[in-house]
This record gives C-alpha cells, structure tokens and sequence, in this order.
C-alpha cells in the first residue's frame, strides 16, 4: 500500500476526497447598527457584524469563492412572538436586501428561527411551559416568506418544529415563490456543541432546554425518519448538525438519499479545534482541513463552516 504514498503527486492522484471552497458555506451573524464589529469571545475570529460590515465580509467571501453565507440576525429587541424574526424591515431581511445589492453573485441563504427573537430564546411559541408546535408554524412560514421578498436564495428553517417543511413551502408557493428551494435542518440534534453560537446570537433558552424539539443524540434511526420526512414535506436539500460527531448520520443519510446533502460544523466544533490550537496542541491549517475532510468524506456535499474563509485560503 505504501508504494502510492510515496511522494506528494502520487498522493493527490489518488485522493479520493477533496475539498472546494465552493463546497463551503460561511455563518454571518448581523446585528443592528453601523461600523459594528463587536468580537465573539467565544468564537475567536467571528464578529457581529452591522450590514455595511457584513457586505464587506460577503465580498471577500466571494472573491474567495465560497458557496455562500448563510445569515443569523441579532435584531435590535426581542418579543415573546418572535416579531423581528418576520418583520419586512427586520435586521436579516435588511441584510439579505444589503447583499443582494452589493453582492448579487453571492449565494444568500437565511436560518429561519425564532430563538434570535424570542425574549424566552426558545425557537417557537411558549405556551404555558411548552414550545406549541402548530402554533410557531405561522412565524416560521411569515420569516420564510419575508426573506423570500428580500430576494434570498435559499431559506434554511433550523428550529425542528414537526410539520414547518410542508408549512413554508406552501406559504411560499401562496406568495409567489415556488421557485425558492429549502435547505431543511434535518437532523439537528440537542447538542451541546451549539454553547458558542449561543453567546454569538444571544438566542441561549431562558428556562429549559432544546431537548423537546431538537433530537436526542442517541438516535440514529430517528434522525433517518426526520429526513425522510422532511423530504416528504418538499425540502430541496437536508442537512445533518452538528457535523464530527454525527459522521455515521452523515454516511447514512447520502446512502440513503439522493438530495444534495449539508452538514453543519457547529460552533463548538470550530471552537474547540482552536482552543487546542491556541494552546499549542494542534496544528491550526491540519486540523482545520482534516476536520472539513472527514465531514466530506462521510459523504456531505457541502458544509455550514466557521472555516468557509480559511479553509478557502489554505485551498487556493
Ligand atoms: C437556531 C440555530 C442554532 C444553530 C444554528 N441555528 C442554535 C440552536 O439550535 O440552539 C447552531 C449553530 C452553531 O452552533 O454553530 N436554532
């Protein structure tokens, strides 16, 4: 076996994985305001961005050529009915408007969720103690479509409430948008992997925890179930989340299904590659490029990374 890994072209001639910077997509957080740059401590290298600072950041992403961003919004005050989340002049649709002038040939997708704009930080309507299932489809679909009227490409609904696949796709049909595919979070897990993003969006639940809507991380076969679902309700594409440690989901999934397959290398995968970086325990540029090659190799065909910006870089 070792006569093909003798030097470095014979080594590239037979790679059987490699990685584009088009297969990546990067996670932009805006929030409201001018010339912010306001640093995630937990994140190091990810800011809050104001979207004139935003249309900066997508540009380079461009010229890098990265698949895309995909856009959480920090708005200015929550509410217990998410009313940011859905508000034509709401902070993500400001930002997709901003990109899709300044940035039209860049591939704009939006998370649709409500937990960035509940008071409570939970992705769908309280009732009582509960998060109403039925009840948060209406914000979902109203989000979906008011980014759709912003001119994004690809709205991507990450809050795994049962049923919001169908419910979008069909306010978006209403409103005119047959032609704008979702990006459904499939399988998204109750992970405790998501703690940086929280600090980032500030959307950290109030009371409780994700765990009776997110998935438990014990389960496989359910996970499969979810996919198949929301394929069913019409989603375009299907994503595994987090990504390293669900890569038998991920093998899985893109052997059972043909739809063009994501994977989310979620906020505490990036942060905890770079704690160990900056403590001098792991090399940066290898693991940054091993980790993305091990989510491609178990069969996605894109992935949500923190790295999107110097993965691309290493690439080039
Ligand atoms: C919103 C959402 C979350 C992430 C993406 N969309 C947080 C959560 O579900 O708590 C996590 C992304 C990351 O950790 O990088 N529901």
């Amino acid at each position: 076996m070792r006569r093909l890994r003798s030097s470095e072209p014979l080594r590239t001639l037979v790679r059987e994985t490699r990685l584009y910077p088009s297969q990546f997509i990067l996670p932009l957080f805006v929030c409201p305001g001018e010339a912010v740059r306001r640093p995630i401590s937990s994140m190091p290298g990810n800011f809050q961005l104001s979207v004139d600072e935003l249309v900066k950041d997508s540009e380079e992403a461009l010229s890098l050529g990265i698949g895309g961003v995909i856009l959480f919004g920090i708005p200015a005050s929550k509410d217990e009915f998410a009313s940011g989340a859905y508000a034509d002049d709401g902070i993500t649709q400001r930002a997709v408007r901003a990109l899709k002038s300044a940035v039209p040939k860049l591939l704009v997708i939006t998370d649709v969720c409500n937990c960035e704009y509940t008071s409570h930080g939970h992705c769908g309507k309280v009732v009582g103690n509960e998060v109403d299932n039925d009840a948060s489809l209406d914000w979902l679909a109203a989000a979906a479509v008011s980014h759709a009227r912003a001119g994004v490409d690809i709205v991507a609904p990450s809050d795994m409430m049962d049923g919001r696949v169908a419910a979008i796709r069909k306010a978006l049909d209403q409103a005119g948008f047959s032609n704008l595919p979702v990006l459904a979070y499939a399988a998204k897990f109750a992970s405790v992997f998501y703690g940086p993003f929280r600090e980032a969006a500030e959307s950290a639940p109030q009371f409780g925890d994700r765990r009776s809507y997110q998935m438990d991380p014990a389960n496989g076969r359910e996970a499969m179930r979810e996919i198949e679902l929301d394929l069913e309700e019409g989603a375009d594409m299907i994503m595994v989340k987090p990504a390293m440690p669900y890569l038998d989901l991920i093998r899985q999934a893109r052997d059972r299904f043909s739809a063009p397959l994501g994977a989310y290398q979620v906020s505490g995968e990036f942060s905890m590659i770079i704690a160990a970086v900056l403590n001098g325990w792991l090399d940066r540029d290898r693991a940054i490029l091993e980790s993305l090659t091990s989510i491609r190799r178990a069969g996605a065909d894109f992935i949500l990374t923190y790295f999107a910006k110097e993965a691309s870089r290493l690439l080039a």
